[in-house]
């Protein structure tokens, strides 16, 4: 049976540590969708049209250890503005959503575009300042020498393209929860959206 938890959320704010969270507690498959334009990104830095990047992406291009530099964030960000990238992207993306036994799908229109049916659909935002502290911690933790301004200078521009582009913009759907984890640790933001989930599942 098909049950699909939609997360979406500003860059930074929590999304990916609570998908995979709840994906291991119901026994969902997860799918990072921002890997899907990072991907998508990464190949046009290297030359490639990014719509033919799109349409021809494989799965090993979502296992490259560089897909969180700032470099191909930003450029993850531009292709998901072009309509055709995202266009190449949706199938895979809702096959994927409705796949028996469950999915949790972590994105900026998941809840909007990619699966408006979803069972639960979550919104899950944090401070600008809290968002720049925890991926600047993420990136310096993996090597990366960039700089806390860096870091939310970054985001605050991936916000601004993401929310002000005309196709599939980051807004919450009318009908998610918000969760804001600003000052929640890692287990309290797990053990809410738990909660919402399984009051969902009746
Ligand atoms: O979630 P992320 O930060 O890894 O996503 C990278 C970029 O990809 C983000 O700035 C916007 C884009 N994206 C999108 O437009 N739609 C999605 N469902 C996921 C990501």
């Amino acid at each position: 049976m098909a049950f699909t938890i939609a997360i979406d959320g500003p860059a930074a704010a929590g999304k990916g540590t609570i998908g995979r969270a709840l994906a291991a507690h119901f026994g969902f498959a997860h799918l990072d969708t921002g890997l899907l334009y990072r991907a998508t990104g990464r190949r046009m830095l290297g030359g490639l049209d990014p719509i033919e990047a799109a349409h021809s992406l494989r799965p090993e291009d979502l296992e490259a250890d560089d897909l969180r530099t700032p470099d191909v964030s930003q450029a993850a960000s531009r292709v998901a503005a072009i309509p055709e990238v995202r266009q190449a992207l949706l199938d895979f993306q809702r096959a994927f959503a409705r796949r028996a036994g469950g999915a949790v799908l972590d994105g900026r229109d998941i809840g909007t575009v990619i699966c408006p049916e979803a069972e639960v659909k979550l919104f899950v935002t944090a401070s600008d300042a809290e968002r720049a502290r925890r991926r600047h911690i993420e990136l310096t933790g993996k090597g990366h020498e960039v700089t806390l301004d860096e870091v939310a200078q970054d985001l605050r521009d991936r916000d601004a393209r993401d929310s002000a582009r005309a196709t599939a913009p980051l807004k919450p759907a009318e009908d998610a929860v918000q969760l804001d984890t600003s000052s929640m640790t890692i287990e309290e933001a797990t053990e809410r959206a738990i909660a919402i989930v399984t009051a969902a599942q009746g």
